[in-house]
């Protein structure tokens, strides 16, 4: 009987994480609203947390959480100011960073549609 595949397996799987993250992290790092917010320049790191926390979202290996916890996303961003200017450079660096990447439009698309609703879920700052 076949397998059904999880979307870590049919987009490529830890390279493709990679790759995604690599891209929105070039963008993140010359964002006039995001850059300040990682105070030590410290890209390489939130680059790794993220890269594990997306691979194990979409059914890759659980190595997020067996080294950082639970995700709780939302308390983890609570230190951040996130209002819809954030928000949207973020969103807006993640799309630069999608499209970039070699995948189906099909897979993109189911991509986005998470990453989109994540992003609106964390803003914790009133306009
Ligand atoms: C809405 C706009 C967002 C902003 C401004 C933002 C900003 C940040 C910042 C400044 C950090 C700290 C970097 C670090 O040291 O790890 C962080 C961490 C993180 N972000 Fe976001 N983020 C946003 C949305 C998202 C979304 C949508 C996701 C998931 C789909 C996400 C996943 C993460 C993860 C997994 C971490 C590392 C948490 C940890 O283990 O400590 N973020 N974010």
């Amino acid at each position: 009987m076949a397998e059904i595949e999880t979307f870590y397996e049919r987009v490529g799987g830890s390279p493709f994480f990679a790759d995604l993250v690599s891209q929105f992290y070039a963008r993140v790092s010359i964002d006039l609203i995001l850059a300040p917010m990682y105070p030590d320049k410290d890209f390489k790191q939130a680059a790794q947390r993220l890269q594990m926390f997306l691979e194990q979202y979409w059914g890759g290996p659980g190595t997020y959480s067996e080294t950082r916890g639970h995700p709780r996303l939302r308390m983890r961003h609570g230190s951040f100011h996130i209002d819809s200017s954030a928000r949207d450079a973020w969103l807006s660096c993640m799309r630069g960073a999608v499209d970039g990447v070699d995948i189906s439009q099909e897979l993109k698309d189911e991509l986005w549609k998470y990453l989109y609703s994540a992003a609106i879920h964390l803003v914790n700052q009133p306009d």
